[in-house]
C-alpha cells in the first residue's frame, strides 16, 4: 500500500465576516511514499491550511487530497501531526498527554505506555513524565507534542512549524533526531517551515509557496546524500540550494537582498 499523498488544483476560500477569504488556489502536488517535503513560505500564505486539509481537519473547496488512493474525507489512519501550537491538555500529565493519540485511535492505551516512556526518553523528557503542561518550557512541550504524534508509529507525519519556538541549539538537535525518524521508518513526512536552511537540511523536495492567496510557485530538489551531519550546512552544495531558495524568494519580494 502505498502511504504517498496526492494534491490536485486544491484550493480552499474561508467565510468570514468581512467576506470570503481564499487561502490557497490552484495547489498541484505529489508527495511521494517515503519522501520528506517541505513547505516554506511566508506568514499567512496558507501552509496551516493545507496541512489540515491533508489531515482530514478540514476541507479544500476546490480540487481534491487524496492519501493512498482514498479521497481525505476525515483523519486518515497513519496519519500523525504536530500543530503549530502545542495542543497539550493541561490536566493531564505529559505521559497521558502523549498516550492520547493511542485513546483517539481507540487503540489499548496500555500497550502503549512503554514506547511513551521510550519517546519521551529519546526527546529528553524522561524525567518530566509525571509533570503537567505548564510545569515545562515551550520547547519541551512541543518535544512532548512530537512523543505524541509518533506514539502510533505514523506512516505519515504531519508537522506544522514544529521547531519555530525552539533555540538554535535544541532546533539543531531535533533536527538530526527527525530526519533520522524518517529515514528509519521510511515515513511520508511533510514539514512547515519559515527557514530554508532548515527545509534544505531536512527536505528531499522544498516546495515554495507565495502568497496571495497561496500557491506553490516551484519546488526544489535537494540532492544531498543522507545521513546529513550538521555540518553539511557548511559546504558549497549546500549554500547553493540555499542561495537558489532565497533567489525566488527575492525574486517573489518575500526577503530583500
Ligand atoms: N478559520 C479561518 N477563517 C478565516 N480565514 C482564515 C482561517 N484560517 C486561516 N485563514 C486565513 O487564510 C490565510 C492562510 O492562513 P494559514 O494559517 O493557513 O497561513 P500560514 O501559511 O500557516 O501562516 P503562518 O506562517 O503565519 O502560520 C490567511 O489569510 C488567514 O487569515
Ligand atoms: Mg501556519
Amino acid at each position: 500500500m502505498t502511504s504517498g499523498i496526492s494534491i490536485r488544483n486544491v484550493g480552499k476560500t474561508y467565510a468570514s465576516a468581512r467576506g470570503p477569504v481564499t487561502a490557497l488556489t490552484g495547489v498541484d502536488i505529489d508527495v511521494r511514499e517515503g519522501e520528506f517535503l517541505a513547505l516554506l513560505g511566508p506568514s499567512g500564505c496558507g501552509k496551516s491550511t493545507l496541512l489540515r486539509c491533508i489531515a482530514g481537519l478540514d476541507h479544500a473547496s476546490e480540487g481534491s487530497i487524496r492519501v493512498r488512493g482514498a479521497d481525505v474525507a476525515s483523519p486518515p489512519e497513519g496519519l500523525g501531526m504536530v500543530f503549530q501550537r502545542d495542543v497539550l491538555l493541561d490536566w493531564r500529565t505529559i505521559r497521558d498527554n502523549v498516550l492520547l493519540a493511542a485513546e483517539f485511535q481507540g487503540l489499548a492505551r496500555g500497550r502503549y505506555v512503554d514506547r511513551a516512556q521510550a519517546l519521551l526518553e529519546r526527546f529528553g523528557l524522561g524525567a518530566f513524565a509525571d509533570r503537567r503542561p505548564w510545569e515545562l518550557s515551550g520547547g519541551m512541550r512541543q518535544r512532548a507534542a512530537i512523543c505524541r504524534a509518533l506514539l502510533c508509529e505514523p506512516e505519515i507525519l504531519l508537522m506544522d512549524e514544529p521547531f519555530g519556538a525552539l533555540d538554535a541549539m535544541t532546533r539543531d538537535d531535533l533536527n538530526v533526531e527527525l530526519a533520522r525518524i524518517q529515514q528509519d521508518g521510511r515515513r511520508t513526512v511533510v514539514f512547515v517551515t519559515h527557514s530554508i536552511a532548515e527545509a534544505v537540511y531536512l527536505a528531499d523536495r522544498v516546495a515554495v509557496m507565495s502568497t496571495g492567496p497561496g500557491r506553490i510557485v516551484e519546488v526544489f530538489d535537494v540532492d544531498l546524500p543522507r545521513p546529513r551531519p550538521l555540518s553539511i550546512r557548511e559546504t558549497p552544495p549546500f549554500a547553493r540550494h540555499v542561495g537558489a531558495i532565497r533567489g525566488l524568494f527575492s525574486r517573489l519580494g518575500i526577503v530583500r537582498e
